[in-house]
């Protein structure tokens, strides 16, 4: 490691905070002998509390237009990180190789969770030329054909768990019935994943995605996952099927990548597949079901569907927190600021699509909205590997839907609707709706 990648040391953590965004005055040992220009006097303590529905994080709401550059520090980890809110600011942190993923191994980086959620040998942690091979390695497994044939299997497992749902009693859980498991089934068809083991992976799933489950527990669970994907890739070098699983099991095999990279891409493909298009595809029904103007624009004019995936991309805050950070490594102006080598960076894509710089009213859902590409599935090289595959079936719920279900409605006030706690992804326990 060169001198100018090593970390700077951490300053001490303050005791637990209690109130959100607590701005404390920086003291003078921490930000070091070094002149800073415009750094911020203070770090913010965000303890990232549980919001209700698609309120959007009042601090997050706050930085982007008063400090977009900022100093914060949540509930574990060491230290503070920097926090960068604004789109254009954004978009300059993640497209630039000096800062870097893989130097976040093994650095305790203030976060939101007790511990690391991605692997350290996982995709998210690794720079290029590591980060450039496996990407490719995917890109090349996950085909025009395979995709092809994963829209068609979309469109009819949707439309199955749609009649399903609507053969049910009205009114019925949409996120049970359809919202959940098509993700599964999507997720079992692209990886080779036999239907009897899906409970296991979400059991998993839940426990690592949670933030409040010990790092003992999370550590033998994401053992657990692990030795799951390496028996399944022993067991598919032996008996190849036609998934994205048994080409990279086989590429692995021929040496192009390793055991603990095949392993650590699964995990991360099947965690962020199960949790994310599910909490995503109930997140969209719930934000149109509670702006009927705009869904019934959209009722109006199916054509809109594009455009209105879209903006409910951009308008849902689908996470509470932020991601992974990355580490400087070297000093770096951003907006001003001089982020120092060593020093964590985080960039918020949630506050970034809700800048008032780039997007008019930015908390007003607009499905006709057409200013920006919005960031909902980052930027840059580590931009989401899933995100064509999330649109895909986004676009399946809400188009099978409108058209099967053009009453559809929430079956309870919005306010009686439960939302999930304690975990990194946000979205409803159960979603009742009446059609
Ligand atoms: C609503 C759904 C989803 C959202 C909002 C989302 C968002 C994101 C974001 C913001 C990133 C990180 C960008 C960064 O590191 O700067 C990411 C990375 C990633 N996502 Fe997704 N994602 C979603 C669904 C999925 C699905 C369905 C899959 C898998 C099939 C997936 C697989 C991944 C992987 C493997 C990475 C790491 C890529 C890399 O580091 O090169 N995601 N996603």
């Amino acid at each position: 490691m060169t001198e100018a990648a090593r970390p700077a040391p951490a300053p001490p953590a303050p005791a637990h905070p209690t109130a959100a965004d607590t701005a404390v005055p920086l003291p003078e040992a921490r930000t070091g002998d070094r002149p800073r220009p415009g750094a911020p006097a203070t770090v913010h303590h965000w303890p990232v509390d549980h919001l209700d529905a698609l309120d959007f994080d009042p601090l997050l709401h706050r930085l982007v237009r008063e400090e977009p550059v900022a100093l914060v520090r949540m509930r574990f980890g060491e230290g503070h990180a920097w926090l960068v809110t604004r789109y254009e600011y954004v978009k300059e942190v993640t497209s630039d190789p000096r800062f870097s993923r893989a130097l976040t191994v093994d650095r305790p980086v203030t976060g939101m969770t007790p511990h690391n959620i991605a692997p350290a040998r996982g995709i998210g942690r690794t720079d290029a030329p590591d980060h450039t091979r496996l990407r490719r390695l995917v890109a090349q497994a996950f085909n025009r054909k395979r995709a092809a044939a994963l829209r068609a299997e979309t469109e009819a497992v949707t439309e199955r768990l749609v009649d399903d749902m609507m053969d049910h009693a009205c009114p019925a859980d949409l996120a049970g019935h359809v919202s959940g498991p098509l993700p599964e089934r999507v997720i079992g068809k692209l990886l080779g994943v036999p239907r009897g083991d899906l409970g296991r992976l979400q059991q998993w799933r839940a426990v690592i995605l949670s933030t409040d489950a010990s790092p003992a527990r999370s550590s033998t669970v994401k053992a657990d996952i692990a030795a799951y994907f390496r028996q399944l890739a022993d067991h598919r070098l032996r008996e190849p099927g036609d998934d994205l699983f048994s080409e990279l099991s086989a590429a692995q095999a021929a040496g192009a990548l390793s055991r603990p990279e095949l392993v650590s891409l699964t995990v991360m493909i099947v965690l962020n597949a199960l949790d994310q298009v599910r909490n995503q595809c109930t997140n969209m029904v719930y934000a149109l079901l509670t702006h009927p103007e705009q869904l019934a624009a959209l009722r109006g004019d199916p054509g809109l569907l594009s455009s209105a995936v879209e903006e409910l991309l951009r308008f849902v805050p689908q996470r509470n927190g932020v991601g992974m950070p990355r580490i400087a490594t070297e000093d770096v102006t951003v907006g001003g600021v001089t982020i120092r080598a060593g020093d964590a960076v985080y960039v918020s894509y949630l506050a970034a699509d809700r800048d008032p710089a780039v997007f008019t009213a930015p908390d007003r859902l607009d499905l006709a909205r057409d200013e920006a590409p919005n960031l909902a599935f980052g930027h840059g090289p580590h931009y989401c590997l899933g995100a064509a595959l999330t649109r895909m079936q986004c676009h399946a719920v809400l188009s099978t839907l409108l058209r099967k279900a053009p009453g559809l409605r929430l079956a309870v006030p919005p306010e009686q609707v439960r939302w999930r706690r304690g975990t990194v992804n946000r979205g409803p326990q159960a979603l009742p709706v009446a059609w």
